[in-house]
This record gives structure tokens, sequence and C-alpha cells, in this order.
């Protein structure tokens, strides 16, 4: 281990001095990994949001397995305690987190030169993982889960000690395999290769069930990352409001309710966890009236005191009224009803109350371990039955979700515009037998993906772009939030109608990301950019770094929920109609891609948004530092992670994606896609 022994103003590693100085006890810390002399046991912080209890789903031989899976992390001289001690975790919790672990220090996104390292790509990776877990942003931070009610970052603590230990000490020839949080060692790369290959949740497809999850995350040995849990690359709910806000300013452009007279137009939705918690605000910015319902207090109150919900009403009918005084006033407003959505929406109903547009983003992804709440039920009761009387709590939630799409299919009825918000709402609702198809076997209800985010964005390659500044320097921020708007301006000068309100939508939107008070946690920014824009502002980041317009290195990335990450017939991919929404094909060539093109961190993982067995999606991460190398990976990296998706959307015959790639084509000699003929609907019915 090699250390500056220069008097830095910020202790940092660097290659050449061997004398230690200056170190933090938070470097010191991270540099010792699992430490040799067992840390006090920690009391149970119940200030915290923790995760339910799981299912307890092991066999007495399998408890015993999970229990000696615990202990190889640890030396044999501490078995006895700590046996005693996960066997206890593992009783009480159903999964063994190895709390003891959990370190003294913050765990946050830090300036990157804090964090111990002898390769700044590592430090970055460090940056983005620490903000995963900071108590700020993580739904259940003690048990390293991010989002979406099982979205890991780490199975347990060991885990996480071990991979900071493995980044902090790594160089740039080598490259760390984490298996669903596990980080099985560093191996001889080189510099061009990514720094971290990450899979989760990556099982043979036949063991793909929700319990297979259950049972492999409780033996230690698989975990579900979610898609920007298990990748680093959360960036709180504002990672999700762009996306929100496109998808409810389209969904009120395009449809009118019966009784429309003008003016503003109400919403109804619920959940106000980690991306759900994104929609009221999102809401506000589209100029629309929202009442979302949150069963959870810990969840509406984190939220309103945020700054993402107006205000948190506890008695239904109180929330409706609010909800209808705004509309009249025509202006927009955010009510959270503490409550059950059932509740709301059957009053709604029974009030017959006009509503324009309506969703659900609880996590019916997770319905079985704390992802949906059954009506008639408290939320403690809920938290009680569902690992006490796992079969009744199922029967509890099928019958809930049955009530729910009664009174939706009462509203839509009379003229509501309904959507999936890609949460396997409806699919789950099907399972409950509930009424959810059409005539045609179909649901009967789209999907946002297939009614907006798909034809509008994913097929001209718009898709959530991210960057995080490593200085964890606001200032640096504001800095690139410019950039990026003089890019995107530039850009629309000349850009071809059919993508011109997308553009402009995004320029309106980076405009005022500052003033919305979209950061939590690191100093990251969401901005919605196809291949061009993507591939420009990022060339503009590199520069300004190299000029020193921007402090520091920015990390690039991108959530998994975009034009080619993911494979996902229930969302990201079901606006694909020529029957391949249920390969994988594109998520997996799109991360193969990624890591020889210059990534600095690839994930690939099977869950994320809709379920376990349900999704393969993964996505990058990518240091820029000024550098001529920088420049190099990203444009080649950017535009095979764009233009991939948008190659395999042609090829399904979706007329926009088509446009974007014969638009690529034109302007990148070396592409040659092959583009789908046409064929005449009235020749086939001739056959069949
Ligand atoms: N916004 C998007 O674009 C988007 C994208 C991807 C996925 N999703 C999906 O949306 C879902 C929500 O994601 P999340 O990160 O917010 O999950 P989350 O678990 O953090 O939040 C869901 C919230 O719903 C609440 N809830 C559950 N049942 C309820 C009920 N019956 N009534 C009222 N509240 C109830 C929970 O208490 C929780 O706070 C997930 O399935 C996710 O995959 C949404």
């Amino acid at each position: 281990m090699t250390f500056c022994s220069q008097n830095h103003s910020k202790p940092y590693l660097c290659k050449k001095n061997q004398v230690m100085t200056a170190l933090s006890a938070f470097q010191l810390a991270i540099l010792k990994g699992i430490p040799e002399e067992l840390p006090s046991s920690k009391p149970f912080d119940s200030t915290i949001n923790h995760a339910p209890r799981r299912k307890d789903i092991l066999t007495t031989e399998e408890k015993r397995l999970a229990l000696k899976n615990a202990l190889r992390y640890f030396p044999v001289k501490h078995h006895v305690v700590l046996a005693a001690e996960f066997a206890e975790e593992l009783r009480a919790y159903g999964r063994i987190y190895m709390y003891r672990f959990r370190p003294d220090y913050k765990i946050y996104a830090r300036d990157i030169e804090t964090f111990p390292h002898k390769s700044k790509q590592a430090a970055a990776i460090m940056l983005m993982l620490s903000n995963n877990l900071d108590d700020a942003i993580a739904q259940h931070p003690h048990e390293l889960i991010t989002y979406g009610g099982n979205g890991a970052v780490f199975q347990n603590w060991a885990q996480y000690l071990l991979t900071m230990q493995y980044l902090a000490t790594m160089t740039d020839d080598q490259t760390l395999a984490i298996y669903s949080g596990h980080p099985l060692g560093l191996f001889p790369s080189q510099k061009d290769a990514p720094r971290v290959v990450v899979t989760n949740g990556m099982v043979i497809p036949n063991y793909s069930k929700p319990d297979d999850w259950e049972r492999f995350n409780a033996l230690g040995v698989s975990q579900y990352g979610q898609m920007t849990a298990g990748s680093f690359m959360y960036i709180g709910p504002q990672g999700i409001v762009h996306g929100t806000t496109i998808t409810v300013l389209n969904a009120a452009r395009m449809q009118k309710h019966p009784n429309y007279s003008g003016g503003i137009k109400l919403l109804i939705t619920s959940g106000l966890g980690g991306m759900s918690g994104a929609q009221p605000k999102a809401a506000n910015i589209a100029g629309v009236v929202s009442i979302t319902a949150e069963i959870n207090p810990k969840a509406a109150y984190k939220r309103h005191s945020q700054g993402w919900v107006d205000e948190v009403m506890q008695d239904v009918d109180q929330a409706i009224d609010a909800a209808l005084q705004w509309k009249e006033k025509n202006t927009a407003h955010s009510i959270a009803f503490l409550g059950n959505i059932v509740d709301l929406w059957e009053r709604l109903n029974e009030r017959n109350i006009d509503v324009d547009m309506g969703s659900d983003q609880t996590s019916l992804h997770n319905p079985w371990a704390g992802g949906y709440y059954p009506a008639g039920l408290t939320y403690n009761e809920a938290n009680e039955m569902m690992s006490d009387k796992p079969v009744l709590f199922r029967e509890k939630v099928y019958e809930s979700l049955r009530r729910q799409i009664l009174a939706i299919n009462s509203l839509t009825s009379k003229g509501m515009y309904f959507f999936d918000y890609g949460n396997a709402f409806l699919l789950e609702s099907s399972r409950a037998g509930a009424d959810v198809f059409d005539t045609n076997g179909r649901f009967k209800y789209p999907s946002y993906v297939q009614d907006i985010m798909g034809p509008l964005c994913f097929d001209y390659g718009f898709g959530p772009f991210r960057w995080v500044c490593a200085s964890s320097d606001a200032k640096d921020l504001d800095t690139t939030d410019l950039i990026a708007c003089e890019v995107l301006e530039e850009i629309a000068k000349t850009a071809p109608n059919e993508i011109r309100q997308q553009l402009d939508d995004n320029i309106l939107w980076i405009k005022e990301a500052k003033k919305n008070k979209l950061v939590v946690g690191s100093q990251a920014r969401i901005l919605y950019a196809d291949a061009e824009g993507r591939i420009k502002i990022a060339a503009a980041f590199n520069n300004a770094i190299r000029e020193g317009k921007i402090s520091g290195p920015v990390v690039l990335g991108r959530d998994h929920h975009d034009v080619s990450g993911t494979d996902s017939p229930f969302r990201e991919t079901s606006n694909i109609y020529d029957g391949s929404s249920f390969t994988a094909d594109m998520a997996i060539q799109n991360v193969i891609g990624d890591s020889f093109r210059g990534a600095t961190w690839v994930s690939i993982h099977n869950g994320g948004g809709v379920g376990w067995g349900e999704v393969i999606n993964g996505g990058f991460g990518m240091l820029l530092d000024g550098t001529e190398d920088a420049d190099r990976k990203l444009k080649s990296m950017l535009h095979w992670d764009v233009n991939n998706g948008i190659a395999r959307r042609s090829w399904a015959r979706n007329k926009e994606a088509v446009f974007a790639i014969n638009r690529a084509m034109e302007s990148e000699p070396l592409l040659k896609v092959t583009i789908p003929n046409f064929a005449d609907e009235d020749l086939i019915q001739t056959f069949f």
C-alpha cells in the first residue's frame, strides 16, 4: 500500500511514496476492510426505515448452509460469537445482514479525493456506491437496500467492507468481479477494461421465481439489484422525476376526459417511495394537481420534509376536496394521502369524481415482501402477516387488487385515462383474477412505455442520461447544467421536426432543474437526451474538465430504464411487437458492447422494476477526467449504448426507430444496420 507523504490539503494515495500521512479515520477504516478485531455489536436503530422481516423459507439444512456461507468472510477465531449472532439475525429478519460490521463513519458521496485510492476510476465507483447507501438516499440503509423494497447494493456489510478495500487498493491494471454483492476478487486486466464488472441475480432461467430469490438471497448467494441500486447509479428520486415529468406531461397532452373543460388536470396515483416519490414533484412540474396515496407514514413524511410533496392528509375526503379546490384555482399542487390507495380509488368512484389520469406505483414487482399493502390491514398488521401467514397475506393482496381494479375500471368507463407504471400492476392484478383484459386477451390499459415513453423517447434514442460531479461541489453542477443546455440548444437549431418537442421539453427541464431543487445526495443531474445529445454533452464536459472550468472529474451513467439497456416485456420493451419482447439479447449485447468500448464499470441484472425473472437489465458508469482517453471512450461507448437499442427497435418495425437509425447511419459511415422491409397486411391475411 503506497501513500503520499506530501502535505496535500486533501489526503490521498499516490503511487510513488511509501509513507502514510494525514489519513483520516474514514480512510483508515476503508483500507482496513473487514477489521481483524470484532467491532462492538450495534443496537438496532428504530429511527431508521428498516426492511420488513423476510420470509422464513430455508430448511434447517439450508439455514446451516446460510450460516456457513456468512462465516466464510471471517477468521475462525470469531466464529463462536458471530455464529450465534448471525443465526439470530436469520431468525429475526430472515437474512444475515451482519449489522455489527456497519461502519461508524457516515456513508455519503464525498469529494472523490477523500476516498483512498490508487485508481481514480475506482474512487469514482466508491463515491457512487456510497451515495446508494447514504441514509438520506437509501430506503433501508442498514439492510443495504437503496430502493424498490429489495434493491440491494450488497447482501451484507462484510461485502461492503471488502469491496471498499478492494476499490481503494486496486490499480488501473485490475478488474474487480462482483457477484451479486460479493466481491470475488481483483483480476489482472488492462487500463481500457472496466474497473468493475457487476452481475446481480443472474440465475439459471428455470430458477427465477420469486421464492427462488427469497431462498438464494437468504443463503447469501444472490441478490436483487433492482436497476441502479446494484449498479451504483442511483441518484435519488431526481433520477425518475424527469422521466415521470415527461410521462405525466405527455399523458396530459394526449388525453382528455369527456367532461374536460380546459384548465388543469387531476392525477391519482400511489407510492412515495424511492422512485414513486418523484410523482408529486413531477406532477407539479408538469402543471397537474395530484393525489398520491402512501401507506407508510415514514415514507410520506420523508418526501414531505424533502419538499417532494406539498402536503400530507390523513382523511380521504379532505384530500379529495383539497385537490378539487386546487383544480378550481387552476394551480398545480400535490397532496399525499396517508392511507391505502384502494380506499382512495373507491372513494373517488363513490363520489363520482372526474379523474383525468390515473396510475399506480406501489412495488408490485415485489408483492409478497412489502411491495404492496392490501386494503383493510394497517401497515403494521400487513408487515406481520406477510412473514407469519404468507398464504393469507397473498389472498389479501389479490383481494385488494381486485377491489382496486374494480374502482379503476369504473372510473375509466367514465373517461379517465389509466396507464400501468411499469411496476407489474396489471400483471399482478391479472394473476389476482381482476378484470384487466380486453376482448383480444390483451391488457385493457397500456403501459406508459407503450403509449408514451416508447414511441416518443426510446425509439428515437432519448433516455435518462445522467451525470455526477465527483468534486461533490454544487458549483460544478451549475456549470454542467449550463454546458448541457447550450449543447441541446445548439442541436435544436437543426433538429428534424420528429424530435423537436422532445428537445424543447429537455431544454426546459435543464433550465429549471436547479430551481426545482432536485439534488439529494451526490451532485447529480438527469437529462433525457438522444445519442447525439449524450455524446456532445459528454465531450463538452470532458473539455471543460481539461480547461479547469469544472473542478473535478464527472461520472456519466444512465438509468437501466432506457433505450438499449433493458429487455422487459411489461415495460421497456412493451412497445416491441414482433414477438421478440421476451428475448434478452439486447440487454446482454449492450453490457458486453459497453464493456469493451470504454465503460468504467458495467452491470447486468436479473430483476429490476417489474420483478425477479421478469426482466434483464444493465447499465454502465464512465469517468470523465479531461483526458484524450476519456474522449475516445465516450464517443465509442455512448454511440453503441444508444444505437444498439434503436437498431433493435427498428428491426421490430417501430417506425420512429427506423427513422432514428437511418439518421444515425447518415452521420456515422461505420454504422451499417439491417433495416426491415414492411410486409403488406392484406397479403399476410390471405394466408392466415
Ligand atoms: N417511476 C418510474 O418510471 C418507474 C420506473 C421503474 C419502476 N417503477 C416501479 O414503481 C414501483 C415503485 O418503485 P419505488 O422505488 O418507489 O418502490 P418503493 O417500494 O420505494 O415505494 C413504493 C411505495 O408504495 C407504498 N405502498 C405499497 N402498497 C401501498 C398501498 N396499497 N397503498 C398506498 N401505498 C402503498 C409503499 O409503502 C412504498 O412506500 C416499483 O415496482 C418500480 O419498479 C417505476
